[in-house]
């Protein structure tokens, strides 16, 4: 769990993402709604139960510790305790921790202490329940704090208790202005287009865009004089350049069977690239393409969703490649046909 952490006397040694953890509520970029409404129940002294979900990667940890350490300041480790709810412990454990934590007397009276839960929903249904009831007992001092990705793998008893935000992914410009201080601060030089594929592989995840950063960085010879190029992101990211997949597509759509298996086939060993993400890579692809009937892209798209969801069952990668040429090949000699 993290500790609040003094940028006071920066360690380079940290990862970035808890090196650039935002210190306060002003740090949180890109959750506006979230921060003003929470500032607001500080301000009138009515902080309720609170409830944090949404994607992985958007500040839910990073708010609750901000606001936290806006509350309680150098008393934080007093008044707030931090548990995670996906580590191994049965809820009795938590139960005796939460009680022993609300139950000891206030030396520094603020009226409530906080309780933060992370990933509450990695919980079974009756820690749940047994959650619910320790939040009633202790609610006179202590107000909790619950964060998820999904709300409705809480129980509703649970979720009725408590104040619901959802955290958004970040938008372009909140990514663009957090990562412009990050470069500034670690003083690296990135190329436009590699910002932008950073943004956009990064899906709203703050997380990865600081980790993939990072790793980045890291590949450079000489980080002071060199700049980050687009090609190093998608090698970071594990993701297809778009130069690949349309390299890949193009012998789909021209060339016969065994030469089209055999440019995509090619491709994935030299480049390292799972099936998975070409098949969104080309389905990102295909939005942009002018199709003559809308049914070719409903089916395309039926079938390719088809193939994705057998390989999340751990369907066989040949027999996936082969389907997904098929599914391609078949779709646009339809089209043509028409
Ligand atoms: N809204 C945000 N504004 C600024 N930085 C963020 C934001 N969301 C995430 N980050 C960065 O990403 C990292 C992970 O954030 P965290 O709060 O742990 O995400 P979550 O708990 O939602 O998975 C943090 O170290 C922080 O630097
Ligand atoms: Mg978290």
């Amino acid at each position: 769990m993290s500790v609040p952490n003094n940028h006071g006397n920066t360690n380079d040694n940290l990862p970035w993402v808890e090196k650039y953890r935002p210190e306060s509520l002003d740090d949180v970029y890109g959750q506006t709604e979230v921060v003003t409404t929470v500032r607001k129940f500080l301000e009138e002294g009515k902080l309720p139960h609170l409830l944090f979900y949404g994607p992985p990667g958007t500040g839910k940890t990073s708010t609750i510790v901000a606001l936290a350490r806006e509350i309680f300041g150098k008393n934080y480790s007093n008044m707030v305790l931090e548990l995670n709810a996906s580590d191994d412990r049965g809820i009795e454990v938590v139960r005796n921790q939460i009680k022993d934590f609300a139950s000891t007397r206030q030396i520094f009276s603020k009226g409530f202490k906080l309780i933060i839960l992370d990933e509450a929903d990695a919980m079974t249904n009756a820690a749940q329940n047994a959650l619910r009831r320790i939040i009633e007992k202790y609610t006179k001092n202590t107000r909790f704090c619950i964060l998820a990705n999904y709300s409705h793998k809480l129980t509703p008893a649970l979720l009725s208790r408590c104040t619901r935000f959802r955290f958004q992914p970040l938008p372009r410009d909140a990514i663009e202005k957090r990562i412009s201080n990050v470069l500034i601060h670690e003083n690296i030089k990135i190329s436009d287009d590699a910002k932008d594929a950073l943004i956009t592989l990064s899906q709203g995840d703050m997380r990865r865009v600081l980790n993939v950063l990072q790793a980045s960085k890291a590949t450079l010879d000489d980080p002071a004089n060199e700049e980050i190029h687009a090609d190093v992101i998608y090698e970071c990211c594990g993701a297809p350049r778009p130069a690949d997949l349309k390299t890949i597509l193009k012998s789909i759509l021209e060339d016969d069977w065994s030469s089209a298996y055999y440019t995509l086939t090619k491709l994935r060993s030299t480049k390292g690239l799972a099936l998975i993400d070409l098949i969104e890579g080309i389905i990102k692809l295909l939005e942009d393409y002018e199709l003559k009937n809308e049914l070719t892209r409903i089916s395309l798209l039926s079938k390719l969703g088809d193939i994705e969801y057998s390989i999340s069952k751990g369907g066989n990668d040949k027999i996936q490649s082969s389907a997904v040429i098929g599914a391609i090949k078949t779709s646009f000699e339809l089209e043509a046909a028409q």
